[in-house]
């Protein structure tokens, strides 16, 4: 990743949540909905301990976990985007004083501010692939979890949601300029590199998306609607989608890729 990818996803793709928030719309609206219940009770937090999220987002599943995760967890969020930061803050503490301790700050996931052996589980959650070197990620990840520990990382598998990325290609005329992600495949080998036997859990969703403001909000808050013209053709796109449908179907499979430390 340029110093420019960094830069962008920093100050304008993350800088506050509302882009990632019009993503998560379609996921709960249409999907299962359970996803952060889900992850939460396949990871199995152990009572009273240190839990890295390592580019944390908004926070999302510390507001929302289900009554089932220990409440005495002590939680160290950590986000290159300090609006991220200040919201999953906010997320944490409006869980009604439930986590025992909560510290977020701003760090890199190559080089967290955090020491070594420190944590008890550490998380990537859907972010492994915005790293230039992934492996360095996880190398990190290693340092900072304490021997027996769990590092938990979520990432999609290829091909999913290629629907949507279909729509886009097709109203921009062209594929997309981004490099496919870090699949979950892909880091399911630097896992085993690093940490030699991984567990897979497998999380299936297909989504009916019958708003098509919805659709529409998904696509915009991506980064191939920032050149011009994109948002007019998307839009046409969406309509073009919606007068043969009355639900656009999206399918998506992302994996939890659990080892110990
Ligand atoms: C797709 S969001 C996922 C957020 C959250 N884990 C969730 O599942 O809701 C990716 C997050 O990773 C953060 N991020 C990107 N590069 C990062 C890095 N090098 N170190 C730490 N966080 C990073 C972004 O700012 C963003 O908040």
């Amino acid at each position: 990743m340029t110093d420019n990818e960094a830069h962008y996803l920093r100050e304008v793709q993350y800088r506050f949540p509302d882009r990632l928030e019009a993503r998560a719309v379609l996921h709960r609206r249409y999907g299962r909905d359970d996803w952060f219940a889900w992850l939460a009770e396949e990871i199995a937090f152990t009572p009273g301990s240190v839990v890295a999220d390592v580019g944390c987002g908004a926070g999302a599943l510390w507001r929302s976990a289900p009554r089932t995760v220990p409440d005495d967890l002590v939680l160290r969020l950590i986000d290159t985007s300090p609006g991220m930061v200040t919201a999953a803050e906010a997320a944490a503490r409006a869980a009604a004083g439930r986590w025992r301790d909560v510290e977020a700050v701003v760090g890199d996931a190559v080089a967290l501010p955090l020491a070594n052996g420190g944590v008890d589980t550490a998380l990537a959650i859907h972010m492994l692939y915005h790293l230039a070197d992934p492996a360095a990620g996880l190398a990190e990840l290693a340092r900072v979890t304490r021997p027996g520990g769990t590092v938990a990382v979520v990432l999609n598998r290829s091909g999913t949601m290629a629907e949507l990325s279909g729509l886009v290609e097709r109203a921009l005329g062209r594929p997309s300029a981004r490099p496919a992600p870090l699949s979950s495949e892909d880091g399911m080998a630097l896992m085993q590199e690093q940490f030699g036997e991984v567990e897979v859990r497998r999380y299936d969703d297909t989504l009916r998306v019958t708003d098509p403001v919805d659709l529409l909000g998904y696509l915009t808050s991506l980064p191939e609607a920032e050149t011009p013209g994109a948002v007019a053709r998307l839009a046409a796109a969406v309509d073009a989608a919606f007068g043969t449908t009355d639900a656009f179907i999206i399918t998506k499979t992302s994996d939890l890729l659990l080892a110990r430390r």
